[in-house]
């Protein structure tokens, strides 16, 4: 480990803790709030199928290649590529990652302070009694328009990362996720009986889960593919960089399943939760219906407003939201910090809060791009930097690590690594299969396709 101290290091205390924060990691607002939109932007059911196919396909292969290599090498992502073939170019991934995972945080924490609003504003009574589509998409728009509310809660996210990261790995995020993930997922699955027992829920429901194949195209493999990796939290290297705090003893294989899993089963419940509300909605049908980027916000109140308590609820469930974004910010924050601790011998406390202040710098003009500065809202900077970051870098950064993996490691290093923890690996044949081949040519072919029709 070098001269970086334990202490500065750190490392999980049980494989069920590893796997609280890494789906911690994973389930946020990758699955609540950005799944829907890219169901409701890119045709329904047949995205929920692509996605479902991404996840189990690549998702899976791409989590256990970063796992492998960060409990092999110990290591931050450039550090990871670094000591197994150092002095060649693969470090760049390594960089190219830690950077990702800035511009990330940046966009990220501005709807992670939206949740933040919404919950004071529930708190007000914002969302008392019954809430009509216009109260809450009217809601919704003035206050991603207040140039001064959103940054304030775009300040109070990053400061409460970076406080979290500066406090290391067992205490801050162990803490965070053990207890109130299960709890969230309690309030999600009422929401979604309360959804389903809707009059009228059966549209959504058909829009949701009824497939329609014809419409199956290349930007629906993309976009499907793109949220796989950002949901789960893979191709920067953050599952790297949580994989070097596992211990050798520990089940990679049946760890990487249940993260794909319970983030997967959050997001499906997300739609069972949004599309039986919207189109239960008077006025609003599938036909026509084009997802913004205020989806969940708008909706949300909607149900929020017919459960029994529904204040309580509502103030408990924002509650919630919140802590689930945090966990995932912490981890976008974790991997640059990461790498200023073990590769530049930085003070944790000190990386964290430079990286902290970069990313909310870089996070004001997406803040100010829904409504805020006009300029800002024309050029769509917030939609352009998830396009950018959260889909393609993300995907360009997975199709290395396979490639790294299959072709300059070797499968076989990494099956040796695997073993430890692990002695029956029963789905090896399928996994190599696919990261030798599914997985990068996939990622690559969808690529170059997007690259082509983009321009
Ligand atoms: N997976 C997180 C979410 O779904 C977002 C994230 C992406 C976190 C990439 C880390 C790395 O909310």
């Amino acid at each position: 480990m070098g001269s970086v101290s334990e202490k500065d290091r750190g490392s999980w205390g049980s494989k069920i803790a590893f796997i609280f924060a890494a789906s911690g990691s994973a389930i946020g607002l990758g699955s609540i709030w950005r799944f829907p939109i890219m169901v409701g932007t890119n045709g329904g059911a047949i995205f929920v199928f692509a996605y479902i196919l991404a996840v189990i396909l690549i998702g899976f292969t791409v989590m256990l290649a970063e796992l492998t290599i960060g409990r092999h090498t110990q290591k931050n992502p450039v550090g990871a590529f670094n000591s197994i073939k150092p002095h060649t170019p693969w470090k760049a991934v390594g960089y190219m990652g830690v950077a990702t995972g800035v511009f990330i945080l940046s966009y990220y924490s501005v709807v992670a302070g939206w949740a933040l609003g919404y919950l004071y504003k529930t708190i007000t009574g914002v969302f008392r009694g019954e809430v009509s589509w216009e109260l809450s998409d009217h809601v919704f728009a003035h206050f991603a328009a207040n140039p001064i509310e959103v940054l304030i809660c775009l300040f109070i996210i990053i400061g409460l990362t970076t406080f979290v990261i500066s406090k290391g790995v067992r205490e801050g995020i162990e803490r965070w996720s053990k207890v109130l993930m299960p709890l969230l997922f309690a309030l999600i699955i009422s929401l979604a009986i309360r959804a389903l027992t809707l009059r009228g829920a059966g549209t959504g429901i058909s829009f949701y889960l009824k497939p329609d194949f014809a419409k199956l195209n290349a930007n629906i493999l993309f976009f499907a593919v793109g949220q796989a990796f950002f949901s789960l939290s893979l191709g920067m290297g953050t599952m790297m960089t949580y994989g070097s705090y596992i211990s050798k003893k520990d089940n990679l294989v049946s760890s990487a399943g249940w993260v794909c899993f319970s983030d997967s089963l959050v997001a499906f419940l997300a739609g069972i939760i949004i599309f039986p509300t919207l189109f239960a909605t008077p006025g609003i049908n599938p036909e026509g219906f084009k997802a913004e980027i205020g989806l969940m916000f708008q909706v949300l109140p909607l149900i929020i407003s017919k459960i029994p308590g529904g204040y309580i609820f509502g103030v408990l469930f924002f509650m919630l939201l919140l802590v689930a974004a945090l966990t995932s910010t912490i981890s976008l924050l974790e991997v640059p910090t990461a790498f200023l601790v073990d590769e530049r011998k930085w003070k944790r406390r000190k990386a964290a809060i430079f990286i902290g202040a970069l990313s909310f710098l870089l996070g004001i003009p997406s803040a100010l791009s829904n409504g805020g500065v006009s300029f800002l809202t024309r050029l769509g900077v917030m939609v352009k930097m998830d396009l950018i970051f959260g889909n393609i870098m993300l995907a360009v950064g997975a199709f290395f690590i396979c490639i790294f993996l299959a072709y300059s490691w070797g499968v076989s290093n990494a099956l040796k690594e695997i073993a430890s923890g692990n002695k029956i690996f029963k789905v090896k044949p399928i996994w190599v299969f696919n990261i030798k081949f599914l997985a990068p040519f996939a990622v690559i072919t969808i690529l170059i396709f997007i690259i082509g029709i983009a321009r």
